[in-house]
């Protein structure tokens, strides 16, 4: 069982796959390792750290050579893999819906693709999640890119010239991101308020001890659906979401978006009508730009500004942090891996629940009923 660990491809990608501590992991369950050269390298690991853990560090072709599992943050190009064993696992961020084509050219070269953003919400598989070992990061870094963006400081301070005031923070989208936005930027001293459309999330909201922002009084407003995730919500729903937050919006100094809908764009929760209602110097940062934004004006990969607030659409937050991400990732893969790792075979076997959630091709096909529908 050969385990191969890229260098990632994707412009601006910084994370890892795998640490020399799943490195060694790995090869206590009897599997081989082999990392290409400087593949930890933006995330601050050497290659003399993973040849100490027992990887062999070499070049992509060799890397790739009869791997029976190959590793990446990202999904790789199919033909840098090529040299990879039969029916090989491409075990990844695999991106579904936006790499579609390369899902397709997965399938074709008989490769088996397993899309780890595809992981079932269950208890047994949280420590298997990358989606929620990376939004937690990426809510703590957009609030001090947030804080970096802001002409003024966070708490409230007290001096002899004189008394700054405290910054005031809205959290628009309470999943595990919103989660560690509002406390970090709880820690930091701002006045937290937050919103959702998740009904359950009200309570996580004032546990973290900020104000919750509701819409009451309309139909159908659990906005909740499979898997913990939110729902599209009814034109009613979102016209009385539009007027409180536009009556809240207007005094905050900071605002966080994070909402997603999975598999369709990002609801828009924020107009520019709304942002002109904003005080100059005010920033917005939009932790969903990548996915169509939640922020009207928001540009992915960039910070600009609009009737004097500053948007900030960084691309691919995790990277920005991509030590710890990587070693959160990488021991999300690890976790996955060895939960199912079949001593006799000495290779990992899934079972149908997670098997089937997961795996986007096998025998040559695409088979992940997402994909098909
Ligand atoms: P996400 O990244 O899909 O969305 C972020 C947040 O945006 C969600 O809270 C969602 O309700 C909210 N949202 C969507 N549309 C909105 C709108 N129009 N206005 C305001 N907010 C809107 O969600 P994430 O972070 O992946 O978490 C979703 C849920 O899944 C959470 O309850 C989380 O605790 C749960 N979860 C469960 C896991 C498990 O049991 N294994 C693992 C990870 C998360």
């Amino acid at each position: 069982m050969k385990i191969a660990v890229l260098k990632e491809q994707a412009a601006g990608e910084a994370r890892v796959a795998a640490t020399p501590e799943t490195v060694k992991k790995f090869i206590g369950l009897g599997a081989q390792v082999a990392v290409e050269a400087g593949a930890g390298l933006t995330a601050s690991v050497a290659d003399a750290d993973y040849a100490a853990a027992g990887a062999s560090v070499a070049d992509r072709a060799a890397t790739v050579a009869g791997a029976d599992i190959v590793l990446g943050v990202q999904g790789p190009d199919v033909a840098s893999i090529a040299g990879a064993n039969p029916g090989a696992w491409i075990v990844a961020g695999l991106n579904p819906f936006g790499e579609r084509a390369r899902v397709d050219a997965y399938a074709a070269a008989g490769y088996e693709a397993l899309a780890m953003e595809f992981m079932p919400r269950i208890t047994r598989a949280q420590s298997m999640d990358i989606l929620s070992s990376q939004s937690n990061l990426s809510g703590y870094k957009a609030v001090l890119d947030a804080a970096s963006e802001y002409g003024k400081a966070f708490p409230m301070m007290m001096t002899a010239a004189g008394t700054v005031s405290a910054a005031r923070a809205f959290i628009m989208g309470v999943g595990v991101a919103g989660l560690q936005a509002i406390a970090t930027a709880r820690r930091l001293g701002a006045q937290v308020s937050a919103t959702d459309v998740r009904a359950a999330t009200k309570e996580q909201i004032e546990s973290l001890g900020a104000k919750a922002i509701f819409v009451e009084k309309v139909a159908g407003i659990e906005g909740e659906g499979s898997g913990g995730y939110a729902t599209e919500m009814s034109d009613e729903y979102k016209a009385a979401q539009a007027e409180l937050v536009s009556a809240h919006i207007a005094k905050q100094d900071i605002v966080i978006t994070t909402a997603l809908i999975p598999g369709r764009p990002a609801p828009r929760l924020i107009t520019d009508a709304q942002i002109a209602s904003m005080k100059p110097g005010s920033v917005i940062v939009d932790l969903a730009v990548e996915q169509g934004g939640n922020v009207e004006g928001a540009v992915a990969g960039e910070v600009v500004v609009r009737h004097g607030v500053k948007i900030v659409g960084h691309r691919n937050v995790p990277s920005r942090l991509a030590t710890d991400t990587s070693a959160l990732f990488s021991r999300n893969l690890f976790n996955f891996l060895s939960a199912f790792w079949d001593k006799e075979k000495g290779a990992p076997v899934l079972d149908d629940e997670i098997g089937n959630a997961i795996r986007l091709t096998q025998g040559g096909k695409v088979v992940n009923e997402r994909l098909l529908g």
